[in-house]
């Protein structure tokens, strides 16, 4: 049964879509087959740091919801991320597996799911579906920002919540926002995430007060990096600096998520 994570943040920009890129990318790395599904529709990105071409895709989640072909015509193996790196140690050289879903990045397709909306339970039959199919141990969400019907659907479904915060007064406060809705909707684990961080902040008094302020873990304290913005989403950093305390962090949140396995919560909520 797959564990089912999404990463969720209330204000956008926060880094969700290079934090599931990595995450994904350290958990598959560790020998996991690992699905992603990009169901931030509105603004589509995490096909990026995968170097998955558009030209390349046929067929996109907005396909799905449309009827127009089953969910695993809109799905890449995009594997090959590791292979490139194995002059470095860092291939791939288990089972390990990523299987990217991205949404459509057409402009008229994106205009359309928001003018038309579309049946966001077909998202939870599709997930279930494609599960099995590829035999999936994780599914990653990558979300859109804010509060809308895919947010909701993917915390329904989720096993992990990890919401990403900057060290912001205006993240601070849409957090608690996310916080309040997740727990109402029960949601078996959450856990923090704060990125953007300076590296001259004393990281451990504010993990202890952003643990005590929203009475959730902090899985991890990410530091704000020059590497980062040189890299602009066109690789996947933790691949590309395997050193850096970025990754070094990114990998101990990872081992977070594969330290409960099997999945606490059975993928079905019907
Ligand atoms: N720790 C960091 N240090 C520096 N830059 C970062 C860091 N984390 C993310 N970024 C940069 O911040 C920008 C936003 O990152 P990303 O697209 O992953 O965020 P997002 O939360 O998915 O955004 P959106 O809400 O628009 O989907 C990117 O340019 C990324 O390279
Ligand atoms: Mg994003």
């Amino acid at each position: 049964m797959a564990k089912i994570i999404s990463i969720h943040s209330f204000r956008g920009g926060t880094g969700k879509s290079n934090i599931t890129a990595n995450l994904a990318t350290m958990t598959a790395r560790a020998g996991y087959r690992v699905g992603i599904v990009d169901t931030d529709i509105q603004s589509p990105g995490i096909h990026v740091p995968f170097g998955l071409d558009d030209t390349k895709i046929k067929y996109t989640l907005n396909d799905y919801l449309w009827g127009r072909c089953n969910l695993e015509a809109a799905t890449y193996d995009v594997s090959s991320v590791f292979t490139t790196r194995q002059k470095t140690g860092w291939f791939n050289n288990n089972k390990g597996k990523i299987y990217l879903i991205p949404s459509s990045i057409k402009t008229n397709e994106i205009s359309k799911i928001i003018r038309e909306g579309y049946d966001a339970r077909l998202l939870n039959d599709g997930f279930r579906h494609l599960t099995q199919q590829l035999k999936l141990d994780y599914l990653f969400i990558d979300t859109h920002p804010g509060i809308n019907e895919e947010t909701l659907l993917s915390v329904i479904i989720s096993d992990v919540l990890i919401v990403i915060l900057r060290p912001d007064k205006q993240d601070y406060q849409g957090t608690a926002v996310t916080i309040d809705v997740a727990r109402k909707l029960e949601v078996p684990k959450m856990l923090l995430v704060v990125n953007k961080v300076l590296t001259s902040i004393n990281t451990e008094a504010l993990r202890s007060q952003v643990q005590k302020n929203y009475n959730t873990p902090v899985a991890g304290i990410l530091p704000v990096c020059e590497e980062m913005f040189q890299l602009a989403s066109s690789d996947i950093f933790c691949l590309r600096y395997p050193e850096h305390p970025w990754t070094k962090t990114v990998s101990v949140i990872a081992q977070q998520l594969t330290d409960n396995k099997p999945a606490t919560k059975t993928f079905s909520f019907r």
